[in-house]
């Protein structure tokens, strides 16, 4: 018995990016509309639905709603750049209120929320994701309007549990906000285990390539707030372009099998350094050695992604040089291509980095596990 859409599998959905066939030419790939503006009937109703572009357009749309799909939610907003979508959600905080998030979280959100409680009297906790309680010790019941984890945090890759955090926002009035980024729907379903918004720097695994920029929110339900989400992106002008809406859905249609390769590269690179006479210490949320281990196995069903980092035996120099002395990882920032990436992560997040100076992040992609290992070793050689 042929099966309904409602009932495919996410990565069959993602495979097919939703099946949506173009009723006229029968191209089982969407097109691209790059039209800015609509046309009016006779009646001065838009034709299509569509009025301008920067409100919604046909490609963006294709593509929201294949994110919504695989993060089971009510509906999608698709961003110019991840850091737009963040913004925008922060937009939603009035003054007097209060915004609780992780001490080590991605530094340029958190360079965003220092300057809007310095410049517009919100209030502003960053809470140790590393100790118990802490997230909940934070929270102000009644002025806190978002609690905003990221999970794995980047990049120590503590695992923050989600299921717990909904449940501590929900008690003190507050919404939580999830950055999913290095966790995609095909691992972590972050609306299922409790959270009202989450969010995926699309630049990174669902864009997958290193060839794009851009942000989604996806909401559990469609409310007064996500409303106010979607006026804020039409009058900042944020949402993502036809073009690099159309690469983000062809890149998405492999999303699975690529996060499941990286998965399994990074564990056995992991695993190969784990023991490694320059390594201090391998952070890692799929090594059993992890603190967050037991909350990453429930929440990162399908593989605990290509993030990981490694503490040099040496000081910032010793950990530049490695960085640099390889010959396959890249050394660059980003995450999430099929292409590996090292970086010392110090060196770029600015003055108000507490990330340790030996620590390098990599990025692990899809090549032979065994070219990323021998290169990893040549390079820690440089020490
Ligand atoms: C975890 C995480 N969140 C948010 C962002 C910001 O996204 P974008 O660079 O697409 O603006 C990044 C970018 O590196 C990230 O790694």
């Amino acid at each position: 018995m042929a099966q309904k859409k409602d009932d495919w599998a996410p990565s069959t959905l993602a495979a097919q990016a939703l099946h949506l066939i173009d009723e006229a030419t029968g191209a089982v790939v969407p097109g691209i509309e790059p039209a800015s503006t609509f046309a009016r009937g006779s009646d001065y109703e838009p034709v299509g639905g569509f009025k301008y572009a920067r409100e919604a357009n046909p490609t963006t749309l294709a593509v929201e709603k294949v994110l919504a799909a695989l993060d089971g939610g009510a509906e999608a907003l698709a961003f110019n750049a991840g850091l737009a979508a963040t913004v925008t959600v922060f937009e939603t905080v009035r003054s007097g209120q209060h915004i609780v998030a992780p001490r080590i979280m991605y530094h340029g959100g958190q360079d965003w929320l220092r300057r809007i409680s310095e410049t517009r009297g919100i209030g502003l906790t960053f809470f140790d994701q590393t100790e118990d309680g802490a997230l909940e010790d934070a929270l102000r019941p009644g002025e806190t309007a978002i609690l905003w984890i990221e999970t794995p945090v980047n990049p120590t890759w503590d695992v923050i549990d989600i299921e717990k955090a909904a449940k501590a926002a929900h008690g003190a009035g507050a919404i939580l906000a999830v950055d999913s980024t290095v966790a995609p729907p095909c691992t972590t379903r972050a609306l299922e285990l409790g959270a009202d918004i989450v969010f995926h720097s699309a630049t990174k695994y669902l864009g997958g390539h290193s060839d794009l920029t851009a942000g989604a929110l996806i909401c559990a339900e469609e409310n007064a707030l996500w409303d106010e989400i979607k006026q804020v992106r039409k009058l900042t002008g944020g949402i993502l372009s036809p073009f690099d809406a159309w690469l983000l859905l062809r890149g998405m249609r492999t999303l699975f099998i690529r996060y499941e390769r990286a998965s399994d590269n990074a564990m056995e690179l992991a695993r190969a350094m784990a023991d490694h006479p320059r390594i201090v210490q391998v952070l890692y949320p799929g090594l059993e050695s992890h603190p967050g281990h037991e909350i990453a196995k429930k929440q990162m069903r399908s593989g605990f992604g290509g993030m990981l980092s490694i503490l040099v035996d040496g000081d910032a120099d010793a950990a530049r040089r490695v960085a640099t002395a390889t010959r396959l990882f890249i050394p660059a920032t980003s995450l999430g291509g099929v292409e590996s990436l090292i970086e010392h992560r110090k060196s770029v997040e600015g003055p108000h980095s507490i990330v340790p100076a030996n620590l390098l992040r990599l990025s692990v992609g899809i090549e032979d596990v065994s070219d990323l290992i021998a290169d990893l070793d040549q390079a820690l050689g440089a020490i």
